[in-house]
């Protein structure tokens, strides 16, 4: 993994390497597998920050299953700007299915809990959350997430999907900011 990274203009130092990342999406997968091996489920994905993280769970899950994804955005920048805005609507037909919202990270959890309920009037069967990422001290909106992979210090990161104004989504591992923002 690479000591040091500058993103636009920002250094990020290591914080979880490619095959840490690699295990945890192994289990959540066994995870899910168990839970869902008769349920047919519908992974949904929040774009764009879940494509990498989707593309891993999904294939760590051996059962069968659907794929689909929405896009939602609540940040600019570093910050989260606290108002939602959907910018791709639900496709698949959801209803009577279980769903599997998949997240890369879970920050004040202001975009689920905006989401969870618009989600709940298409009456699946079932919603349950796949987060990568939580980060417990700037929770606002508290969820339960029934798949998680790691809890971080309330820093901004990215890699592994997540990005910095669209950039860095392709690192293969997290980085952490190193210094205060201005
Ligand atoms: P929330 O609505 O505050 O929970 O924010 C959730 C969304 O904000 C995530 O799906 C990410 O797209 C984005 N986000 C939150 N924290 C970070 C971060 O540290 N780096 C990059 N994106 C983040
Ligand atoms: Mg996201």
């Amino acid at each position: 993994m690479q000591s040091e990274v500058s993103v636009h203009g920002l250094s990020f130092r290591p914080l979880i390497s490619e095959e840490e990342i690699r295990q945890k999406v192994v289990e959540m997968g066994a995870s899910i597998t168990e839970a869902y091996r008769e349920r047919n489920p519908i992974f949904l994905g929040i774009l764009n920050g879940c494509f990498v993280f989707m593309a891993d769970l999904v294939r760590a899950c051996d059962l069968p299953c659907e794929v689909s994804f929405i896009k939602l955005a609540s940040y600019e920048g570093l910050q989260s700007t606290g108002e939602v805005k959907t910018h791709i609507g639900l496709e698949a037909d959801i209803k009577d299915r279980h769903v599997i919202l998949v997240e890369d990270i879970i920050d004040t959890g202001k975009t689920l809990h905006s989401f969870l309920p618009v989600l709940a009037a298409f009456k699946p069967a079932s919603i349950s959350l796949a987060a990568l990422i939580v980060k417990p001290e700037a929770i606002v909106y508290p969820i339960d997430i029934a798949y998680k992979g790691f809890d971080i210090e309330n820093k901004f990161i990215v890699g592994y999907g997540l990005d910095y104004d669209g950039h860095a989504r392709n690192l293969k591992g997290i980085y952490q900011l190193s210094m205060e923002t201005p």
